[in-house]
C-alpha cells in the first residue's frame, strides 16, 4: 500500500491536474478526496471533484467529502482562468449522490482511522481543515503531515499585491492552520510559479484512448486562454501539482525551517503570509517551507507521472 492522502482541492483546472497524478500513482493510497469552496463555489467544487473522480474511474475510489459554505471567506472570481465551472465549461453530466459527508468529517475520520499515517494536501484554501481541527482539537497532533499549497515568502501574491489566492480566500481558516500544533509544509507561489507548461504539453501527454490524456486534453484548453488573456503568458501555472509533485519527488525540493502566520485583517495585506525572518526572531518555527525546487526535474517528473512512468533517484 502507498502513503495515505487526503486531497483537499477546489477544482479548478490546476487541482484537476493534480487528481490526475495522484490517482494514477501507485505510491499513494487516496483514501479521501475532500471539495473545499475556491477557484468555484463550494456546490460547484463538490461537483467538480465527483466529475473528476467519475471521468477519470480509478481502481479504488475514494471517500469524498462535501464542500459546505466557509464563515469568513472572501469572494474572488476565477472564471476568466478556469471558465466558469472551474473545468472549462465542459459540463461533465454527474451521478446523483445521497449522503455526501461533510468534507471536515470526512477528515476527521480519515485521520482517527490511522493515526499518524495521513497527510493532508492542502490545494485549496484552508477551510476544511481549519474546521476539523475546531471539531476535533487533538487532530493536528494526529496527522502524519499537512502540505499546503499556498502564500508567498518574497514574491508578490496573485489575488492582491500581498495575498496569494488559497490565503485570501479564507485567512481565519488559514491562520488557525498555521497556528496548529501539526507537522507542516508550505509550498509558496514563488516557487510554484517558476514552473510554467507550455502548448508543448499537448504533445506530451497520454492520448484519447486514455482516461487521464481525455480528460485533461479537454480542460487544458481554457486555462492556457485563462493564462493568455489574463496575464499575457504563452503558458500556464500548475501551483497544485507542483505542490503535489513535492510529496511524490521530495528530493527535488528544497526546504526550509520557518515561523510564518497569516494576515487576517489589513486592507492591503489581509491574506498576506509573514515570516519572521530577524536576526533574533521572536516566533518559534512552525513549518517546513519549500525555497527552491530543481524545475526541470520536477517538470520532467508531472509528464512522466501523468503518462503512469514513475521513476526514483
Ligand atoms: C492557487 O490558486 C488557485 O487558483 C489554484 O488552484 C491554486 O491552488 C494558486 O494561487
Ligand atoms: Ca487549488
Amino acid at each position: 500500500m502507498g502513503r495515505k492522502v487526503i486531497l483537499d482541492v477546489d477544482p479548478g483546472i490546476d487541482d484537476a491536474m493534480a487528481l490526475c497524478l495522484a490517482l494514477g500513482n501507485p505510491d499513494l493510497e487516496v483514501v479521501a478526496i475532500t471539495a473545499v469552496g475556491g477557484n468555484v463555489s463550494p456546490t460547484q467544487s463538490t461537483r467538480n471533484v465527483q466529475a473528476i473522480i467519475e471521468q477519470l474511474d480509478p481502481p479504488r475510489w475514494p471517500r469524498l467529502g462535501a464542500a459546505s459554505e466557509p464563515d469568513n471567506r472572501l469572494a474572488v472570481d476565477r472564471r476568466s482562468l478556469y471558465g466558469s465551472d472551474g473545468l472549462g465549461e465542459t459540463s461533465f453530466a454527474v451521478a446523483e449522490r445521497q449522503h455526501l459527508l461533510p468534507s471536515e468529517k470526512v477528515i476527521c475520520d480519515q485521520v482517527r482511522d490511522a493515526p499518524h499515517l495521513v497527510t493532508i494536501i492542502a490545494l485549496g484554501p484552508l477551510t476544511n481543515i481549519a474546521r476539523a481541527f475546531i471539531r476535533d482539537p487533538e487532530l493536528p497532533a494526529l496527522v502524519g503531515q499537512i502540505v499546503i499549497m499556498g502564500g508567498t515568502v518574497s514574491g508578490p501574491g496573485n489575488i492582491t499585491p500581498a495575498a496569494e489566492f488559497n490565503m485570501f480566500c479564507d485567512p481565519v481558516s488559514a491562520q488557525t492552520v498555521f497556528r496548529s500544533p501539526s507537522t507542516k509544509t508550505l509550498v509558496p507561489l514563488d516557487v510554484t510559479n517558476r514552473v510554467e507548461l507550455g502548448y508543448d504539453l499537448f504533445n506530451r501527454l497520454p492520448d484519447e484512448s486514455n482516461r487521464t490524456g481525455q480528460l485533461l486534453r479537454q480542460l487544458l484548453p481554457q486555462a492556457f486562454r485563462g493564462y493568455r488573456q489574463q496575464f499575457g503568458l504563452e503558458g500556464i501555472h500548475v501551483h497544485d501539482t507542483v505542490t503535489l509533485m513535492s510529496v511524490l519527488r521530495p528530493e527535488l525540493f528544497t526546504t526550509k525551517s520557518m515561523a510564518g502566520d497569516v494576515e487576517t485583517q489589513g486592507d492591503l495585506t489581509i491574506g498576506a503570509t509573514v515570516f519572521d525572518r530577524r536576526r533574533a526572531p521572536a516566533w518559534r518555527h512552525n513549518m517546513e517551507v519549500v525555497t527552491d525546487m530543481r524545475k526541470n526535474a520536477v517538470v520532467e517528473a508531472i509528464i512522466d507521472g501523468l503518462n503512469g512512468r514513475f521513476r526514483h533517484e
